[in-house]
C-alpha cells in the first residue's frame, strides 16, 4: 500500500494517457495539494494553458478538482477525479460537468492512468 502523499510530493508531475499533465506545487499536513492541470486530450476544450488543481489524499485514495477557468479560457466545466495510487501509477475514474447541464446522462465520464514524470 503506498501513501498518496508520499507520492504526491511538491514538485512532482503525473502525466496521463492523453498526453495531460498534472503538477504538484504545494502539499499540506492534512493531506491536501495543489497545484495546475495542463489539458492534452484530443477532442477537448481548454488546453495547453495551466489551470488550478486542488485535491486530497487519504492513505493510498486521493482525488482532486479542475474548474476550467483561468485567465486565458473559460470552458464552463468542472472535473473531478477519484482514484488511488498502486504501482507507482495514479489510477482514477473522473467526471466532467458542463456548465448547463440538466440531466445525469450529460455529466462524461471516464478512467485516466497517470504515471509519474519526475520526483
Ligand atoms: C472541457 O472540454 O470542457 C474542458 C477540458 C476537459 C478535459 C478532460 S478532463 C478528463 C479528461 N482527462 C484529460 O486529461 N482531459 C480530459
Amino acid at each position: 500500500l503506498a501513501f498518496a502523499q508520499d507520492m504526491v510530493t511538491v514538485g512532482s508531475a503525473w502525466q496521463n494517457q492523453r498526453g495531460s499533465v498534472m503538477y504538484i506545487e504545494s502539499v499540506g499536513p492534512d493531506g491536501s495539494f495543489r497545484g495546475v492541470f495542463v489539458n492534452k486530450a484530443a477532442g477537448t476544450y481548454c488546453q495547453n494553458t495551466p489551470y488550478p488543481m486542488t485535491g486530497r489524499t487519504n492513505q493510498s485514495a486521493l482525488a482532486f478538482v479542475v474548474n476550467w477557468k483561468n485567465g486565458t479560457e473559460d470552458c464552463k466545466s468542472i472535473t473531478a477525479w477519484a482514484g488511488y495510487i498502486s504501482g507507482g501509477h495514479m489510477t482514477t475514474k473522473w467526471n466532467l460537468s458542463v456548465a448547463g447541464s440538466t440531466k445525469p446522462d450529460q455529466i462524461m465520464s471516464g478512467v485516466d492512468v497517470f504515471k509519474p514524470l519526475a520526483f
